[in-house]
């Protein structure tokens, strides 16, 4: 089975679990805001890690790669909220404060992000101190000071670090990716730290270089959002060629962070393969031609 299809029968068996009972509105809710789902880049990357690291634990790694999606798709509702981005479109569809209402986009953030932690542990018996550091790493890079709320939070300062920002905003959950990998396979998650910061990074530039050069058909979200609110950005910081030069160091980076592994090689391509896909065609074109 391949990694896409594996991501989605899990999360299909974890919302078909929980989504039957209780009020009806809030269910629909849950599952509009998971599918059909976006890139599934953290999932992904949490399965080829826990593959290389020599996964010998599927169901909990399912969990961990469940988990780290629903908390994704959780910031993403709230992140879309008036109060926030005031964003109504979403994966190319009508945000869910929009489709629904903004109780129940607040209720369907909270509803996903308490369901990731309980999918975990339904998953740890037997196993129960990978679960609990599961347990632990995700809530660190969850919350603050050094997960997505800390990163929200930032939006909320008069002087915004921009590393900071990022490493919070994007980076955490990129780390959790790496990270939730190795401790699913039982493995040490420390030397995978930096290979999932400098994805996040990477993530994060291209990121700012879409919001700035593509349209919201391509996209699916609004676009041109750094600039309207006022958000520091790298193509802010460092001007259209400057970012995409950085993209390009941050990625050859996260490929020479790889630790030694048997699925090292594997690894690598996958993040090459990554690195095609998150640069839009606009940055393609702002590189210099070769030999000119
Ligand atoms: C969007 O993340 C939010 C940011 C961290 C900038 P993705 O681009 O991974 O969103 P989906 O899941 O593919 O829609
Ligand atoms: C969203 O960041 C990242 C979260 C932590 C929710 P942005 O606001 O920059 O991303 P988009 O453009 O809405 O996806
Ligand atoms: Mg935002
Ligand atoms: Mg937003």
């Amino acid at each position: 089975m391949g990694l896409h299809q594996r991501i989605e029968e899990a999360i299909e068996r974890v919302l078909a679990a929980s989504t039957g009972a209780g009020p009806e509105g809030l269910g629909r809710a849950m599952r509009y805001a998971v599918t059909p789902g976006g890139a599934r880049i953290r999932p992904t990357i949490l399965l080829s890690v826990a593959a290389a690291c020599g996964e010998d634990q599927p169901e909990l790694t399912d969990a961990a790669a469940v988990a780290l999606e629903l908390i994704h798709c959780a910031s993403l509702v709230h992140d879309d909220l008036p109060c926030f981005d005031d964003a109504d479109l979403r994966r190319g569809k009508p945000s869910v404060h929009v489709a629904f209402s903004q109780p129940l986009a607040v209720l369907t953030g909270d509803a996903l992000i308490l369901k990731a932690f309980e999918v975990i542990a339904g998953a740890s018996t037997g196993v129960e101190g990978r679960g609990l550091k599961l347990t632990a790493h995700l809530a660190m890079r969850s919350g603050a000071p050094h997960g997505i709320c800390a990163g929200q939070g930032w939006e909320s300062e008069t002087e915004i670090d921009l590393t900071a920002y990022h490493k919070a905003k994007t980076g955490a959950l990129f780390c959790a990716a790496t990270q939730m990998g190795a401790i699913a396979a039982g493995q040490d998650p420390a030397p995978w730290e930096d290979l999932g910061s400098l994805i996040g990074e990477a993530f994060q530039v291209a990121d700012d270089l879409r919001d700035a050069l593509c349209s919201q058909e391509e996209l699916g979200k609004p676009v041109g959002q750094d600039d309207l609110n006022g958000r520091p950005s790298a193509v802010a910081q460092y001007g259209l060629e400057g970012a995409a030069r950085r993209l390009d160091d941050i990625l050859a980076g996260a490929i020479a962070s790889i630790p030694s592994c048997p699925g090292e090689a594997a690894l690598a391509g996958l993040v090459r393969a990554y690195a095609d896909r998150i640069v839009p065609n606009a940055v393609r074109a702002l590189r210099p031609v070769p030999g000119e």
